[in-house]
C-alpha cells in the first residue's frame, strides 16, 4: 500500500532515530534536565548550542558533549525572556552549524510563594521564563526552520494539575505553556514544524532539589532527605522517581522522526502520577 505523503514504514528504526545531519538548541541546557536532553540529542548524531543563562557553564556542558560523543556542540548565553537574547543566540547557532532543526524550550523557574505574600513582580517573573520565553523561543525556531523541524516544549504535570500550595505562578504559566504548545502546533504546522510538550513530574535536578525544599516548607513539612520530593508530592506508580535521563529520552523521541504523526500534544512523562 503507498500513501501520497512521506510514508517511512520501511526505514529502519536506527535512521528513524537518527539526528545527523540535524542541529538542535536547548534553553537552559547547562544543567538539570537542559543538559540530560543536550546529552541525548548529541548522542543521536545532532549539533547541539547549548543556550542558558549562565555563560560558562553552557561552555563547559558543549565542551563535555564534544568531549564524549565527538559531535559539533557550542555554548552561548541566553536570556529566553529577552527577545533581542534569544535572537542573538539562535544567530550563534544557525552561523555555527548552518540549520536550525530541533529547539527545546526547556528554561524554567519554580519558586515557590504563598499567594497571599506573592508580589506581582514575582509572579511576572515566573510567567516571563516559563511561559514568554516558551513563546520567545518557538517565535525564533519558526523563523529559522527553513526546511521545518521540531520545537519541544518542556511542561511539567503543573501544566495539568494544581501541584502544591506556593505554586501558583508556575502552575499558570505550564498550564500556559501546555496551551502554547497546541495553538503553536495549529499555526506552524503549514511551515513543517511540528510542537510537542513533556511534561515531568518530580525529577532530581540542581534548581529542584532547592525547589523541593522551599515548597515542603511552605506546607509546613520538614525537609528530612536534603530536598527529596516527599510522597505528599508525588505519586509514583512505578515505586521511583524520574531521572533527568528518563525525561531527555522521551524529548529525544519527540524531536526524532519517530514520532513524526505527533503534533500539539503534551506527553506525560511522570510515572504514572497524573492518570
Ligand atoms: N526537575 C523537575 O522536577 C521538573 C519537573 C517538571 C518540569 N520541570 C521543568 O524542566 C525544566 C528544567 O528544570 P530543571 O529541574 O532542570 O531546572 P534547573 O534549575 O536545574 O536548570 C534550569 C536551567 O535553566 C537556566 N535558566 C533559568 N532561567 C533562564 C533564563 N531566563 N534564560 C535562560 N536560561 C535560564 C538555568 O541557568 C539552569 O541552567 C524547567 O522548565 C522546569 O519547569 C522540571
Amino acid at each position: 500500500m503507498s500513501f501520497p505523503f512521506a510514508d517511512v514504514s520501511a526505514h529502519p528504526l536506527t535512521d528513524l532515530l537518527s539526528l545527523h545531519g540535524r542541529a538542535a538548541l536547548v534553553t537552559g541546557g547547562a544543567q538539570g534536565l537542559g543538559k540530560a536532553i543536550a546529552l541525548r540529542l548529541a548522542e543521536a548524531g545532532a549539533s547541539v548550542a547549548i543556550a542558558d543563562l549562565d555563560e560558562q557553564r553552557s561552555h563547559d556542558a558543549a565542551q563535555d558533549i564534544t568531549t564524549r560523543f565527538g559531535t559539533p556542540a557550542i555554548g552561548v548565553r541566553m536570556d529566553v525572556t529577552d527577545s533581542a537574547s534569544v535572537e542573538a543566540a539562535a544567530m550563534a547557532a544557525t552561523e555555527a552549524f548552518g540549520r536550525l532543526d530541533v529547539w527545546v524550550n526547556n528554561a524554567g523557574v519554580f519558586p515557590s510563594t504563598p499567594l497571599l505574600d506573592m508580589s506581582d513582580e514575582a509572579w511576572d517573573a515566573v510567567l516571563a521564563v516559563n511561559t514568554t520565553g516558551v513563546r520567545n523561543g518557538a517565535r525564533e525556531a519558526a523563523r529559522r526552520m527553513a526546511s521545518g523541524g521540531v520545537v519541544v516544549n518542556v511542561i511539567s504535570t503543573a501544566g495539568f494539575r494544581g501541584i502544591a500550595p506556593g505554586l501558583s505562578a508556575y502552575v499558570a504559566s505550564k498550564h500556559a505553556a501546555r496551551g502554547l504548545t497546541k495553538q503553536l502546533a495549529l499555526e506552524l504546522a503549514p511551515r513543517g514544524i511540528r510542537v510537542l510538550g513533556v511534561a515531568p513530574s518530580y525529577v532530581p535536578t540542581e534548581g529542584n532539589m532547592a525547589a523541593a525544599a522551599a515548597a515542603m516548607s511552605a506546607m509546613g513539612l520538614a525537609d528530612t532527605d536534603g530536598g527529596s520530593m516527599p510522597a505528599a508530592m508525588t505519586q509514583s506508580l512505578i515505586g521511583r522517581l524520574g531521572t533527568p535521563d528518563d525525561i531527555a529520552r522521551v524529548v529525544l523521541f519527540c524531536a526524532s522522526d519517530l514520532s513524526l504523526i505527533m503534533t500539539g500534544s503534551t506527553l506525560l512523562a511522570d510515572a504514572g502520577e497524573t492518570i
